[in-house]
This record gives C-alpha cells, sequence and structure tokens, in this order.
C-alpha cells in the first residue's frame, strides 16, 4: 500500500509537541480592552448587551485600571457617553469632559497603563452621527476641526495615543498636523483605516445610544463588499501620518486583516467589536458552544490573519485564562 513518508500526525502526537511547532500564540500584552465612561462617582452600572462590561465612572474606570495592568494587558480604549448630547457634540471636546476627567483619573490611579481614546463625534451627536450634519449630509471638512478639538483635548488630558474612528476623509493628517503644532509630535495615531459599515456594532451602539436617528452610516463608513477601497483607506492614512492601522470589524473580515498585513510594515490592529462578542457570549449562554475555546479560537484565527493588536471585549477573560 502506498503511503507517504511524512505524517502530518506526528507532530500531533502530545501537547508538547503541538506547542514546539505552533505558529501563533495569544498573550494578554496583544490586548487593548474597550471602557465606556460615565459622568458621576461610583457608578458601575452593567450593560445587558455586552456581558461582563459596565458604564463606569472615572473612580470605578481607574479601579478597573487597575485590574487591567495586574492582568499584563497594556493599554484601554475609552468611549464616553456624556452628560448631555448636541448637534456638534461638544462634549466630545470639552476640556472637562467626562473622557477628559477619565484620561486624567486613569493616568494619574496607574500611570503605567496605556490610554488610547476614540476620537468620534457620534456618542456625543444628539443625531448619533460621526460628523456635523448639514440636511441629511454628513459633512466632512466641518467635522474636521471638531475632531482635531477632541483629539487635541485628550492628549492635553494626559492619553497616550488617539484613535479616530469617524471616517471622515483627511482627519488622520489634520489630527497630526494639529497635535503637532501644539507640541505633541510624539504622540501616536492609530487610525482607524479601514470601518466597515457593520450591523455587528449593535451592542455597542445601545451601550453609548449612538444609533444614528437619520439614514445610516454608509456615506462615510465602507462597505463590506470592498477589499481594494480598504488598501487605499490605509494607504491614505499611513500617508497622512498613521503610526497604527486598523481593521473593524474582525472576525468577517480576517481576509481584509490579511491583506492589509501585506500591503504596510506598520503595526496592525484588529477590533474585534461588540456584535462579534456578543454573538459568542449568546450561543454560550445558550449552551449551544464552549464559549472560552471558542472566543479563543475566534481570537487566534484574528492574530493568525495577521493582527499584532486586538482590541477586544474579551481581552480580560483570555488574560485570565492564559495565566492559568
Ligand atoms: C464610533 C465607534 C463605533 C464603534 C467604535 N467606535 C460605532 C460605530 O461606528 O457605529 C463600534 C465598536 C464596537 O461595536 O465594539 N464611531
Amino acid at each position: 500500500m502506498y503511503f507517504p513518508k511524512y505524517r502530518a500526525r506526528r507532530l500531533r502526537e502530545n501537547a508538547v509537541l503541538r506547542q514546539l511547532v505552533q505558529e501563533t500564540t495569544l498573550a494578554p500584552h496583544d490586548f487593548i480592552l474597550p471602557l465606556f465612561i460615565t459622568p458621576g462617582s461610583g457608578v458601575r452600572q452593567e450593560i445587558a448587551s455586552l456581558p461582563g462590561h459596565s458604564h463606569l465612572s472615572v473612580d470605578q474606570a481607574a479601579e478597573e485600571a487597575r485590574e487591567v495592568v495586574d492582568l499584563g494587558i497594556p493599554a484601554v480604549l475609552l468611549f464616553g457617553l456624556p452628560e448631555s448630547k448636541d448637534a456638534v457634540g461638544r462634549a466630545a471636546y470639552s476640556p472637562d469632559g467626562v473622557i477628559q476627567q477619565a484620561v486624567q483619573g486613569i493616568k494619574k490611579a496607574v500611570p503605567s497603563l496605556l490610554v488610547v481614546t476614540d476620537v468620534c463625534l457620534c456618542e456625543y451627536t444628539d443625531h448619533g452621527h460621526c460628523g456635523v450634519v448639514e440636511g441629511e449630509r454628513i459633512m466632512n471638512d466641518l467635522t474636521l476641526d471638531l475632531l482635531c478639538r477632541t483629539a487635541l483635548s485628550h492628549i492635553e488630558a494626559g492619553a497616550d495615543i488617539v484613535a479616530p474612528s469617524d471616517m471622515m476623509d483627511g482627519r488622520v493628517g489634520a489630527i497630526r498636523d494639529t497635535l503637532d503644532s501644539k507640541g505633541h509630535t510624539h504622540v501616536p495615531i492609530m487610525a482607524y483605516a479601514a470601518k466597515y459599515a457593520s450591523s455587528f456594532y449593535g451592542p455597542f451602539r445601545e451601550a453609548v445610544d449612538s444609533t444614528p436617528q437619520f439614514g445610516d452610516r454608509r456615506s462615510y463608513q465602507m462597505d463590506p463588499a470592498n477589499v481594494r477601497e480598504a488598501l487605499r483607506e490605509v494607504r491614505l492614512d499611513v500617508e497622512e501620518g498613521a503610526d497604527i492601522v486598523m481593521v473593524k470589524p474582525a472576525l468577517p473580515y480576517l481576509d481584509v486583516i490579511y491583506r492589509v498585513r501585506q500591503s504596510t510594515d506598520l503595526p496592525l490592529a484588529a477590533y474585534n467589536v461588540s456584535g462579534e462578542f456578543a454573538m459568542l457570549k449568546a450561543a454560550a449562554q445558550l449552551g449551544w458552544l464552549d464559549g472560552e475555546q471558542a472566543m479563543l479560537e475566534a481570537l487566534i484565527g484574528i492574530k493568525r490573519a495577521g493582527a499584532d493588536i486586538i482590541i477586544s471585549y474579551s481581552a480580560k477573560e483570555v488574560a485570565r485564562l492564559l495565566a492559568r
């Protein structure tokens, strides 16, 4: 009987061998944990669609930050739930806004934790869009100035990295110029470079109450059908001065992660978004799959596709599992 000399199973014989030939690994330092900041103090209010996550007031966020650092996770990504919303998202760039306060509180409590801030208007506008609205149009260039003010206010509060997620054209360059002109030449920008108009943001929008009041985000976020366009978006952001580029969401876009990995030598982040997290949690709660194993498998898939950094609501759970 013919049999090939090579038997693939030889290297799967036991756990030590398997580990020796493992091509991809997950570590706590691969992760960034998103946090949702809310006004007040002593607030830790569970978010129903994101099990294990809560709206945190600044003092609670500082507590959380200590835990995050102890788990070996290097960074958090902050989102804000402001006291009030208006047409131009003033609370996003107010010097004493909820994010600006949280940055200060977290950096004071845990200086070694990297604080990344999401730069966008949608959590702060009453219409829920990521930019200034005229009629039903989202105005690109009018929005840039407000994004620059937002990014600058985060950095002045002490943030380490800004992450623009609005998908306006030219915002990375505009933010770079603003930061540089104010002496913040050392501050990196993590650009949501290829961000798709995705239904997987559902739980997040519920968490920050940012569902658009009219229309949708398809005039600024990308069409899920396109991948060459993602490469174009990445190229533009790199030319404008991005230090880290991001693909978002992650799991339905592994080919995009792979293609972007081939097209740039910058660090690549992938955002394992709220809906990806929620769907695994829901299936696990129903007993339909092993939640922990499915989560690790999904995350290693994202890493294998080429991501260096994974932004994930599972970061703490993963860090605990990896420590076992
Ligand atoms: C803000 C923003 C969104 C997310 C991150 N930044 C929502 C959106 O674009 O509608 C989604 C994150 C997630 O679903 O986990 N623009």
